[in-house]
């Protein structure tokens, strides 16, 4: 039989009980994390979203309650109202924040029971070891997890904070559509089907980007807005179908206004989340730049081990996968140290060689400088123009060098990879420390060797730095395609710890340059009009300059959660073939809707 609330209210949450209570008659509710029983005293280890307290039952001093107290089990329901007691010595839990005291219970109320849960959900140092698959589909239990309410609270602190930040910054907050026509982002878009024109779709956005150029046209100057976008594309462990963005667009902004904004935001997400302070200005790296240094477009800047050219110490070598690299064409071989690796076995090279081999390396290259040198060279290289290369690395006794020899983009690609990898075995990252950064001057053109075409790396809405325009009239009037690959977009991401939290760029304002871009993406007069008809016509009407760039809501908390996982830091995430497997989508639909929606759907 449950109790009933009734008028019972309680006083303090689970997390709030210190030596100070002492005395205090206090009336608790929660889950039951525990219960253990001791022949006369019954312990609850009793939990909300504050904490956790301990509650005793004492058959002398409370006889009937303590006899109830035999029933509640894991996740049941109860309110207990008794008096706040220091524990005796050795007997506080310094632990948890009320470990200090317990409630001697005089009364209790069973409010609801609970099946036994699928999974347990008491955790080992807050990790809970539970399949995920298992926990998604009962997820409002896993969120009972108190890291996981943590970082939801952590997400309003920032949400909060972003609201404030961006109204004193003069930025007004503007609502914009959600089924709307195909977005520009390069993914694929959610569609939903249209009941009153027959056999057409919305597209859910991708990205408000044209809404919030559209707001500058209409003279609003300074949009912001937090973003639900959605993207239809492979999903890896930091990207989710459905997801936030801090989107933020001005009108006649400079490029140094840009970052002082951004900085600004994210100084002040850092302080009031987890009270860091970060250093501003942010460092900036053009792209080329990080590439040749870091192999990536997003280096984390938390530790060195930088991409060495090993050019040079090779140069007239016969070796052949070397000797392919470096014959003209854009090829490299580069290697990175790692301080102590000498030591390293054959099997973790083996292991390393298969991870660069996933990023594209044909083989992974290493020398060891240990009592010998050994090195998987040896026998093509012979030893002395081994050490000029281990040299030319940067090795010194103790360390090992790692060498991929190839296209650029594969050798950047793979070592970039090797060297977050090694760093993370080796424990080279420090915690707590944040390193923030610019990538600045991204490639306006990505060629596709597949499609044999360029694509717009961040957007087509993106502009050219101005020193670059006239290559793109050469390349797309002048008939010098190829130009195309050397133009430089005033795009830039936000990178700390080797996340993009953050990508945007200034975008065209002119309709003659816009027209140029899509040209040069292979784009006719007539698809371009199709697509971005409305957004043309626009550009028309006295466009101001102006730029912007969004923020991934969850890219960033998990940054500032610490973790690797995106669903640690959303209420209700998708598994990586996009499903919710809690309330079971996508699933299938009435036949009448789909009557209603001229759509048959063809046998699988
Ligand atoms: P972009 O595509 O770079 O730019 O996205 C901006 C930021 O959003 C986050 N993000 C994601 N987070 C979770 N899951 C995903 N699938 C995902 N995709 C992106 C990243 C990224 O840096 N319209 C432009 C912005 C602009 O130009 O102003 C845009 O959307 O943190």
């Amino acid at each position: 039989m449950l109790d009933n609330l009734g008028n019972l209210e309680r006083t303090h949450s689970c997390g709030q009980l210190r030596a100070e209570h002492v005395g205090q008659t206090v009336t608790l509710m929660g889950w039951v994390a525990r219960r253990r029983d001791f022949g006369p005293l019954t312990f609850f280890d009793l939990r909300d979203r504050d904490g956790i307290t301990q509650v005793v039952f004492n058959e002398e001093t409370a006889r009937e309650a303590h006899a109830k107290a035999k029933q509640p089990r894991g996740e049941y329901v109860i309110a207990c109202t008794g008096e706040v007691v220091l524990r005796e010595e050795g007997q506080r839990n310094p632990k948890i924040a009320t470990g200090a005291v317990e409630v001697q219970a005089r009364a209790l109320l069973i409010l609801n029971d609970a099946r036994t849960t699928p999974f347990q959900l008491e955790v080992a140092g807050g990790e809970t070891l539970a399949a995920e698959d298992l926990r998604l589909k009962y997820r409002y239990l896993d969120l009972r997890r108190p890291q996981l309410q943590a970082n939801l609270r952590m997400r309003h602190r920032m949400l909060t904070e972003i609201h404030r930040y961006m109204d004193e910054q003069g930025f007004t907050e503007i609502e914009t559509p959600i089924m709307i026509k195909s977005t520009p982002e390069g993914a694929r878009d959610y569609v939903v089907p249209s009941r009153t024109f027959p056999g057409k779709f919305y597209a859910l956005p991708q990205s408000p980007q044209l809404f919030k150029q559209l707001c500058m046209i209409a003279g609003l100057d300074k949009y912001y807005q937090i973003a639900r976008c959605f993207r239809d594309e492979d999903l890896r462990a930091d990207r989710q179908p459905e997801f936030s963005q801090l989107d933020v667009e001005m009108s006649f902004p400079t490029l140094e206004r840009i970052y002082t904004l951004v900085e600004g935001y994210f100084a002040r997400v850092f302080r009031a989340c987890i009270g860091v302070e970060l250093p501003v200005p942010f460092p900036r790296l053009s792209y080329a730049e990080a590439m040749r240094r870091y192999g990536s477009d997003k280096p984390d800047l938390r530790f060195g081990m930088e991409l060495q050219d090993l050019a040079p110490a090779l140069e007239g070598t016969t070796f052949a996968p070397f000797a392919a690299a470096l014959a003209g064409g854009g090829g490299e071989v580069k290697g990175v140290v790692v301080k102590g690796g000498a030591k390293w076995s054959r099997k973790l090279l083996d292991e390393l060689q298969e991870h660069a081999k996933r990023y594209g390396a044909g083989a992974l290259a290493w020398i060891k400088l240990g009592d010998e040198v050994s090195s998987s060279l040896l026998k093509a290289l012979g030893e002395e123009t081994i050490k000029g290369v281990a040299a030319a690395a940067g090795a010194r006794q103790g360390d090992a060098a790692l060498i991929v020899a190839g296209k650029a983009k594969t050798v950047a690609a793979s070592l970039g990879a090797l060297r977050i990898e090694v760093a993370k075995r080796e424990r080279l990252i420090p915690e707590n420390v944040y390193a923030p950064l610019w990538v600045t001057e991204f490639p306006m053109f990505e060629y596709d060797e597949e499609g044999d075409r360029y694509y717009a790396m961040h957007h087509p809405f993106t502009s050219a730095l101005d020193e670059d325009l006239p290559l793109l009239e050469r390349a797309v009037e002048g008939g010098e395609t190829q130009l195309l690959g050397q133009l430089r977009a005033k795009a830039y991401d936000t990178v700390i710890n080797g996340v993009e939290v953050a990508g945007g760029s200034i975008r065209i304002h002119r309709r003659d340059v816009q027209r140029l871009i899509f040209k040069a993406l292979g784009m006719t007069e007539e698809t371009a009009r199709e697509r971005f008809g409305f957004f043309l016509d626009a550009l028309e009407f006295g466009t101001p300059p102006h730029g912007g760039i969004a923020s991934g809501i969850e890219r960033t908390m998990m940054v500032l959660a610490n973790t690797e996982n995106i669903r640690d830091v959303m209420a209700f995430p998708k598994t990586a073939s996009a499903a919710d497997l809690m309330i079971d989508a996508p699933g299938e639909v009435d036949p009448q809707m789909l009557k209603d929606l001229h759509i048959r759907v063809k046998e699988a």
